[in-house]
Order: C-alpha cells, then sequence, then structure tokens
C-alpha cells in the first residue's frame, strides 16, 4: 500500500509503498477515506514525541471503512464506517473501567506507538472498546476530524472546562483545535474571545460564533481583563506565552484548559495560580464512550464539524503540507484523502 513515511526527523517524508496492516486478535484494519493533517503530526515529525520509532508512517486523526476484522471482535463487520479516538485503550484496565480511557495506560496511538493513517490503510486495536459508529449522513470527511481535533475540543470544553451558558471562554491559537473549540462553546452558549496571529483564522473564528476577535499581542490579557476577564481560558496552540497571557486574562478562580501540546515544558505563575484560586487542567482527546452526546448535537445542527474543513489534499501532497506546518497554519481543517491519486 502507499504511506507517507518520515526517515529522519524534519526532512520532508517521502510517498512509497509499505506493508499493508493485517488484523490482529482483537483488532481491525481499515481502509483510510479521510485523515486530517493535525499539528500533532507535526510536534512527530520535528522529534518531539518519544513514542515514535523510525522510520514511521503518521496521522491519527481518521475515518474508513472496516476492510478486514480480527479474531475476536463482536459487533464489527467489513464493510462498517467507523472513526476512532487516537487514543486507543485497552478496555480492561482500572482507568479504562472507570470510563477514562483517554488516560488508559496502555493507551496505543495510531501515527505515534505504531504506523498511522497518512497510508491507505490502518490498524485500530482494541477495537470493541474504541471503533465509533458513523452516521450514515456524516461525510468521511468531515467524521476525520472526530477521531482528534473536534473530539478533543468538545471534551476540553464541555467536560474538562465545563463550560456554562453566559461564560466568557478565551480560546488562544485558532487552527483545528482552536475553532473547534470556539464553534463548540459558542454552541453552548459561551460568549467567545478568539485570539490568533492571523486574520484569516479570526475571519473563521467569526463565522463559528466568537463575539470578539483579537489579534495576538501581549495586550490581549488587559484586552479580555476589560471586557471583564475570562472564566475559562483554553490554550489551543501550545506555548509558555500563550499559558501566562492565559492565566492574566482569567477572572478569580477561573479554569484554564491546556490543549496544546508543550515540548519545551512551561513557566506557570504559581503566585498567581494560588493567589487567584486558579485551575490549570489538562484534557487529552476523548473516549469513544463519550462520542454519542457530541454525535447528537452534530444531527440536530447544533454543530458543524463539516464547515470546518477549507481544504483536502492527496497523499502525494501530504508530505509538502506537513513540512509547511513549520511556517504557519493554513485557516481551517486541511484533510488528506489516501483513496484519491
Ligand atoms: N491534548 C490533546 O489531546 C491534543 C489533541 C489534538 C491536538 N493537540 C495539540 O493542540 C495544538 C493545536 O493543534 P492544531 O492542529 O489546532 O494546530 P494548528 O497549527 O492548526 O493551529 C495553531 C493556531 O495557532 C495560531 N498561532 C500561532 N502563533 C500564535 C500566537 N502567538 N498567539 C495566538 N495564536 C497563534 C496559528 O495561526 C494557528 O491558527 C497542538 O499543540 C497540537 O499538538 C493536542
Ligand atoms: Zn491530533
Ligand atoms: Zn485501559
Amino acid at each position: 500500500m502507499r504511506a507517507v513515511v518520515i526517515e529522519e526527523y524534519g526532512v520532508v517524508p517521502v510517498v512509497r509503498d509499505v506493508p499493508k496492516p493485517v488484523a490482529a486478535d482483537g483488532a481491525v484494519v481499515l481502509r483510510v477515506e479521510a485523515t486530517g493533517l493535525c499539528r500533532s503530526d507535526w510536534h512527530g515529525w520535528m522529534g518531539h514525541d518519544a513514542d515514535i520509532v523510525l522510520p514511521h508512517v503518521p496521522g491519527h486523526e481518521l475515518a474508513g471503512t472496516i476492510a478486514a476484522v480480527g479474531a475476536g471482535v463482536t459487533g464489527w463487520q467489513v464493510g462498517d464506517r467507523v472513526t476512532t479516538p487516537f487514543i486507543c485503550a485497552c478496555g480492561t484496565c482500572e482507568q479504562c473501567l472507570e470510563g477514562n480511557q483517554q488516560v488508559c495506560p496502555n493507551q496505543l496511538q495510531p501515527g505515534f506507538n505504531y504506523w498511522g493513517s497518512f497510508a491507505e490503510y490502518v490498524a485500530v486495536p482494541y477495537a470493541s472498546v474504541n471503533l465509533v459508529r458513523l452516521p450514515d449522513d456524516m461525510d468521511f470527511a468531515t467524521a476525520a476530524g472526530l477521531g482528534c481535533r473536534f473530539a478533543t475540543s468538545f471534551r476540553a470544553v464541555h467536560q474538562v472546562g465545563k463550560v456554562r451558558a453566559g461564560e466568557r471562554v478565551a480560546v488562544f491559537g485558532c487552527g483545528g483545535v482552536g475553532l473547534s473549540a470556539v464553534m463548540i462553546a459558542s454552541a453552548l452558549g459561551a460568549s467567545v474571545v478568539a485570539i490568533d496571529t492571523n486574520p484569516d483564522a479570526l475571519k473563521l473564528a467569526r463565522e463559528y460564533g466568537a463575539v470578539h476577535t483579537v489579534e495576538a499581542s501581549d495586550q490581549v490579557a488587559a484586552e479580555i481583563q476589560d471586557l471583564g476577564g475570562a472564566h475559562v481560558t483554553i490554550d489551543a496552540l501550545g506555548s509558555s506565552d500563550i499559558v501566562q497571557q492565559a492565566l492574566t486574562s482569567l477572572r478569580p478562580r477561573g479554569r484554564h484548559v491546556q490543549i496544546g501540546l508543550l515540548p519545551s515544558g512551561v513557566q506557570l505563575d504559581v503566585g498567581r495560580l494560588i493567589g487567584q484560586e486558579l485551575s490549570w487542567l489538562g484534557s487529552h482527546g476523548m473516549p469513544a464512550h463519550a462520542y454519542p452526546e457530541m454525535l447528537a448535537l452534530v444531527a440536530s445542527g447544533n454543530l458543524h464539524p463539516a464547515e470546518l474543513i477549507t481544504r483536502t489534499i492527496t497523499l502525494a501532497e501530504t508530505p509538502a503540507a506537513l513540512a509547511a506546518l513549520s511556517a504557519g497554519t493554513p485557516p481551517g481543517i486541511t484533510v488528506i484523502t489516501p483513496g484519491v491519486a
């Protein structure tokens, strides 16, 4: 099968033939119909993820059709249309049994622990725990985003940030994660302030429901405090500066939700954290059992993940698109269709 292969960190990957995955016990193999280009793929390519072993096939935000079913998998058949959380949980450990599959210590992640979805086929381990059936009327490109960024933002805003109607939510960084967070927080009735360096990303943020948009500068926290301060801040980029700005933007007892990865660590103003009783909350993906609530909001027309997709590219165009993330992010979500030449 054709796949995007990273041979060396930071060097543009190649597209070449690699062996097709086989369906191990408990696993399925999917024909990849669509897979999103997420900044976490860029982090992996840059060598920021200790789990990756070279050569490596990235890709973790995916939707596809079941092509093969391994022994012991019940309830799933060849031809079923599915997605999976990028955190494929084991289903049997203490965390999984408590419903916290997103922190399963035995988790496997396509595109990180094993070869991912920038390929014609990908395996999904622990299939019974992780597969999510797609609604018939949802296209694969939209569904791919549910594998990582849209679902991650849903959990971050709704389950971790516990955003309530009438609260002010400041979203720092309006790429795939941030725009999803803007749409979800707005749908929950929050008043959203969106911050980005790119005016085109801010234009999309307004379309998806942001009430205020602010170009990134060292004045952002003061501007948000002038509005009354944020109840919830979200780092949807991953930057120590943004964490500081976010903490300074919060009202007393405010909650900061960290989604963006911080490979170089972070400087925290712990004095402010204590004195203002702020919360600094990590958020990691979303487990499969939490998808029905999100899918119901899509079905009822309250959430529109299809609108976030601004570009569709082929496998052959993927290496250059991944490398181009070093210079910045094209506004909206980019989806790869490996089946299309
Ligand atoms: N925690 C999780 O489970 C999880 C899941 C998915 C992604 N992530 C991480 O979330 C982060 C965002 O991913 P993405 O794919 O949406 O990224 P992205 O590259 O699509 O978006 C980043 C956005 O930040 C903007 N930006 C750049 N500098 C800025 C600044 N100084 N101030 C404000 N905005 C700025 C960019 O213009 C862009 O719009 C990444 O770190 C990614 O690895 C984490
Ligand atoms: Zn991702
Ligand atoms: Zn587990």
